[in-house]
């Protein structure tokens, strides 16, 4: 393992005013999203779509550290026969790549879910190095009170370990993981539930990275915000979110952690975008805090885009306005009236 040359990607991916595109929704994922505008999701406009994105000259070069690519895209052509790796790149961006095989019920552990892609894993991050990945990402997934006192420590600790394994496995390939465990915002428990559950998980999890001897140098850490859940009675302030958000990563996530970017797990664009601001307003902070985001940066320009060639200047507005928007966050800099502007 080279960790200056592992530490010099995660540098980049958390680099100032950046933030990561989160756009490897799985074949079941895109086909939800596309079938709420009415488009047939085909590898065709798959790729339309996604070509948009990158072409985004001005979102991508100016606030895009990183894309989070799915394996069929990362072997995609641009309509012009260019790989879409290629026109990441000349943006500026890093490309990286989902390497999970997502979830799985947990035997023994009713309503609870383990992520799996560990057989074979080695192989498929030489395969993925080869296509220019330099980064790759993991999700667990931990649900709060699916039922009565989940999750169990069964849950946590299964997640927490394929977490490690993945990170010290991309390591040893020369590519920089990043490591996601995502406590769920579904539900109805409030914040300091969602705070405990929270800090539970990072523990673990970090404990794992230790007995894994993944590099902290070398990894960027993808958690969720510290939030209410949705159907929570209990909703609360920007502020409330930030400071308790900042609260648990103190207390778990070692000063060695280059940055950390979040996922907006469903948040509301703008909240997903208010929350880091706040966040980023209580600085110094001991790590970079930046933004992973899949749905609060693409909502906007997938629903302009509608499969429509004549929407896409207009869909790559959209895109550039919510990067620029995330990117002024990172550095404690957006203003609510901002949007209004732009609207
Ligand atoms: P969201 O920002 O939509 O939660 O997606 C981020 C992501 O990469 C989930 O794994």
């Amino acid at each position: 393992m080279n960790l200056t040359e592992l530490n010099k990607v995660a540098e980049a991916m958390v680099a100032p005013g950046r933030g990561i595109l989160a756009a490897d929704e799985s074949g079941g994922t895109i086909k939800k999203r596309f079938d709420a505008l009415g488009v047939e999701s085909t590898a065709d406009t798959r790729r339309d779509y996604r070509e948009m994105l990158f072409r985004s000259a001005d979102g991508m070069a100016k606030y895009i550290s990183g894309v989070i690519l799915y394996d069929e895209t990362i072997r995609q052509n641009a309509k012009d026969g260019t790989p879409l790796v290629k026109l990441i790149e000349k943006s500026g961006a890093l490309p990286g790549i989902k390497v999970d095989k997502g979830t799985k019920p947990l035997p023994a552990c009713p309503g609870e879910v383990v992520t799996e892609g560990l057989d074979g894993l080695r192989e498929r991050l030489v395969d993925y190095r080869a296509l220019g990945a330099k980064f790759a990402k993991w999700r667990a997934v931990i649900d709060i009170d699916q039922q009565p006192g989940l999750p169990s420590y069964s849950c946590i600790r299964a997640n927490a370990h394929a977490l490690a394994r993945y990170a010290a496995l991309c390591q040893d390939e020369g590519i920089v993981p990043i490591v996601e465990p995502e406590v769920l915002m579904d539900g109805a428990h409030d914040i300091d539930r969602c705070s405990e559950v929270t800090t539970w998980v990072l523990k673990e999890t970090f404990q794992e990275l230790f007995y894994n001897r993944v590099a902290l140098e070398g990894m960027v850490l993808k958690p969720n915000m510290v939030v209410p859940g949705k159907k929570s009675p209990k909703q609360v302030s920007v502020e409330e979110v930030a400071e308790k958000t900042l609260r648990v990563l103190k207390a778990c996530v070692p000063a060695a952690v280059p940055g950390i970017a979040f996922l907006s797990g469903g948040q509301s664009d703008e909240d997903a975008t208010a929350h880091l601001d706040a966040i980023n307003k209580m600085s110094p902070l001991p790590w970079r805090v930046t933004f992973s985001y899949g749905r609060a940066l693409q909502h906007a320009p997938q629903k302009t885009w509608s499969g429509r060639a004549e929407n896409v200047a207009a869909a790559q507005r959209a895109f550039s306005h919510r990067a620029m928007m995330n990117s002024l966050a990172t550095a404690g800099q957006w203003q609510a009236d901002l949007e209004r502007k732009a609207a």
